[in-house]
């Protein structure tokens, strides 16, 4: 299916060929890629750039866009009758194209007339794409990264990055749907569930709406451990559960949410105390977000208000902006308030986060917590990203924290301690930054700790 109609795509080339200026810029949509034997591929998933100003989500593209001649070719095969006995009869790749409006398809072989050794690329992330880059320009392998053209990356990352409000539309979709399939989990788990049985309600949510999920989803009684991806414990009472998932639209923009609700029927006094401080920074930074601001800002000051909420709870002491400026506050919010979220859950974070996140005079710290923030520059009008703070007791962090004698004026490792097998709250949502209003994308998905228990009680009924 193509997400937009052919004006969308023709615009989005001629305003690229336009900030070029001049020059070709070859651009290489993905290949299927093989699991264990070559015939038994992963889904097949699109390079995010090539969907952009391509369209197609179909394996074995490429494209070029003449910023020179104005023209856009797309490389690739019709199918043939050995394709057709397999496959199936399906849309040819010439009315596909005219489709995105590109009036010229060419086959692949006959790439070498229209390429050389000037052509310009963005960085390869696949390594046959390192392959074919190399063959086809002509360029010793390890001499790729050096060659991308760093001009045509910028002009690309600022275009995407600024998104249309057909890609808002999308995104509120993918949020509504990804919020949907959130709303499943709290209303059905159950001390009789292992995690994977919820990953499966999540998966299958996707499948309802004929889509997939944007990135493996994090389902876990172990919320501490942050990129947790294994789903084989049994939900026991008394533990909370993280939940960070989201679907694509059907035209392939992600959703990211994160829920972590009680696997009981309410959250206990403990539990309720840390997620109403990591809500409290999520409003907090919902509510002062606006254009121009640096994210890195709103991360810190979110951390603030989260570290006054742990000082109110003896788990911290002092000054909360001086312990946020000693960097204490990351024992319990090691990771970044968000990320650009668009076409990929991390959007464009192929061009390397320093090109997308930051800017030539705004490096990324290289401190722990704050070299984890993928996104330090300031929010524009049109900008999507993700707000998800959290708080996470991880006993390992907490031992060596200690044993080296860190942020002692501003932990009470006593206190600390008592929470070892807490496990860790995150609550995440997306947003995009409007002129006036920082706007949430999708229908609204619970939050409060009154609206999340009214959830559990319908698992209970
Ligand atoms: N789902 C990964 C993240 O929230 O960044
Ligand atoms: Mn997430
Ligand atoms: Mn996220």
């Amino acid at each position: 299916m193509i997400a937009f109609n052919s004006e969308t795509y023709k615009n989005r080339r001629a305003l690229l060929r336009k900030n070029m200026g001049s020059g070709k810029l070859l651009l290489l949509g993905n290949e299927e890629s093989s699991m264990n034997y070559k015939d038994n591929c992963y889904r097949f998933v699109q390079d995010s750039t090539f969907l952009y100003y391509f369209g197609i989500n179909q394996p074995g593209l490429f494209a070029l866009i003449d910023a020179d001649s104005g023209t856009d070719i797309i490389f690739g095969n019709e199918l043939s009758i050995e394709d057709i006995i397999w496959t199936g009869q399906l849309p040819t790749l010439r009315g596909r194209a005219e489709s995105v409006g590109v009036n010229k398809v060419v086959v692949p072989s006959l790439i070498d007339q229209y390429v050389n050794n000037s052509t310009l690329y963005l960085p390869p992330y696949r390594p046959e794409h390192e392959i074919k880059l190399s063959n086809l320009l002509n360029k010793e392998l390890q001499d790729l990264n050096a060659g991308v053209s760093l001009d045509v990356l910028l002009h690309i990352s600022n275009q995407r990055t600024i998104k249309s409000e057909e890609e808002i539309l999308e995104m509120h979709q993918a949020c509504t749907i990804s919020g949907e399939a959130h709303r499943a989990l709290m209303k059905s788990a159950s001390t009789e569930m292992y995690e994977h049985h919820l990953v499966g309600i999540f998966e299958k949510i996707g499948m309802n709406h004929d889509v997939h999920t944007a990135y493996p989803t994090i389902c876990t009684i172990n919320g501490q451990v942050l990129h947790n991806h294994h789903y084989n414990n049994k939900l026991a009472s008394g533990k909370l559960v993280l939940v960070d998932g989201g679907l694509h639209s059907k035209g392939g923009y992600a959703g990211d949410l994160t829920r972590t609700f009680p696997v009981d029927s309410k959250f206990t006094s403990k539990q309720k105390d840390i997620y109403n401080i990591v809500l409290e920074g999520f409003m907090h930074a919902v509510k002062i977000a606006k254009p121009e601001m640096l994210f890195r800002d709103l991360h810190l000051q979110t951390a603030v208000r989260m570290t006054e909420g742990l000082i109110g709870l003896g788990l911290m002491k002092g000054n909360a902006e001086d312990a946020v400026a000693n960097g204490a506050h990351t024992l319990f919010f090691p990771h970044g308030l968000g990320h650009l979220i668009g076409l990929d859950v991390h959007d464009l974070e192929n061009f390397g986060e320093e090109h997308i996140g930051y800017l030539p005079d705004l490096k990324k710290s290289k401190e722990f917590g704050l070299k984890s923030l993928r996104l330090g520059k300031s929010l524009q009008e049109g900008y999507t990203v993700t707000v998800e703070p959290g708080l996470y007791f991880i006993p390992e962090l907490m031992v060596k924290k200690q044993a080296d004698g860190l942020h002692k004026d501003f932990i009470n490792y006593d206190k600390v301690e008592e929470y070892s097998d807490f496990g860790g709250v995150r609550i995440e949502d997306d947003f995009v930054m409007r002129k006036e209003k920082f706007e949430k994308l999708g229908e609204y998905l619970e939050r409060t700790v009154d609206e999340i228990e009214e959830l559990r009680a319908e698992a209970f009924a």
